[in-house]
């Protein structure tokens, strides 16, 4: 079984992308509602509740977990695979979302940090990212596509109360407001016409059709759930340990209480929308 865990719903938007592409895997998929948005914690906070949720995960049945939520990905994720996980549960995967999505912005291998001369070029682009405030201080996307191919610009905004507005179903006409000064904020900053944009928020998919409409006609808009789906399923065929051939089932808990959990208006199926209650708390 795979575990899934996000701050909230955002990582449902994974969550279909891994479904629809391994239907034969089984998922289990944790939203820590109790305590998001995770963009308002402190580092530590975020570190402790990220290590709490995969632990969870870990002790119902996982091997492997993804986090599905780049400010996790983007604050905890070196830690824990560094000073916890090898220590507390060796032989277990933790993967984030942000490797997958810098080796397709950059076409360059994430273990290849610093491509020697003589390696291919990618070519010189702009590309708007969209994510937390805290994603954007942490300065991991701008870090890592640096080192990777320091001719790629990419140009971040970050979308304070966004996560808060799609978990809390805000409605169209305020998700669309905000949304649409975001994008014209982040085109101000970058100048010239980009050529491409990112969502760097997993929550920021379930809104995915304004981001269309607000941004230039044709400008292509990277999908982080394919990309990780790809990412993912190239993964289980390298370390076939991961993959347990299962059902296809797919259960969802929240910490939260699930008939708070708000999904009414979104595009997933339904059988993604279900929660149950909270899981017994990891110790
Ligand atoms: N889905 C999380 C992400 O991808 C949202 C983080 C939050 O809770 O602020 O960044």
């Amino acid at each position: 079984m795979i575990g899934v865990f996000d701050s909230g719903s955002g990582g449902l938007t994974i969550l279909e992308a891994l479904h629809r592409r391994m239907p034969e895997q089984d998922f289990l998929y944790l939203g820590d509602h109790a305590n998001a948005p995770y963009g308002h914690r402190s580092n530590e906070r975020i570190v402790e509740l990220t290590r709490e949720g995969v632990e969870t995960l870990f002790k119902a049945g996982c091997s492997l977990v993804i986090l599905a939520c780049n400010t996790a990905a983007a604050v905890a994720l070196r830690t824990l695979q560094q000073k916890w996980l090898p220590r507390a549960y060796p032989g277990r995967r933790i993967l984030g979302v942000l490797v997958p999505m810098v080796e397709a912005i950059t076409g360059v291998p994430w273990s290849q940090e610093h491509p020697g001369e003589s390696a291919a070029k990618p070519t010189g682009k702009t590309i708007l990212l969209f994510a937390t405030q805290k994603t954007v201080n942490s300065g991991a996307y701008l870090e890592e596509v640096a080192k990777r191919a320091p001719n790629i610009r990419l140009v971040q905004k970050a979308c304070p109360g966004l996560v808060d507005a799609i978990e809390g179903a805000a409605g169209a006409r305020p998700l669309k407001g905000l949304i649409e000064g975001y994008v014209q904020e982040a085109l101000e900053d970058a100048g010239s016409k980009p050529d491409a944009a990112l969502l760097g928020c997993t929550h920021f998919p379930l809104a995915r059709p304004y981001f269309e409409s607000a941004l230039p006609m044709g400008m292509e808009l990277l999908s982080q759930p394919n990309v990780v789906a790809t990412s993912l399923e190239g993964y289980l065929k390298r370390h076939p340990e991961f993959a347990h051939k299962g059902t296809g089932r797919v259960r969802l808990l929240t910490t939260g209480k699930p008939g708070d959990v708000n999904l009414s208006d979104s595009y997933l199926p339904p059988h993604l929308c279900e929660f149950e209650g909270p899981p017994a708390k990891a110790v």
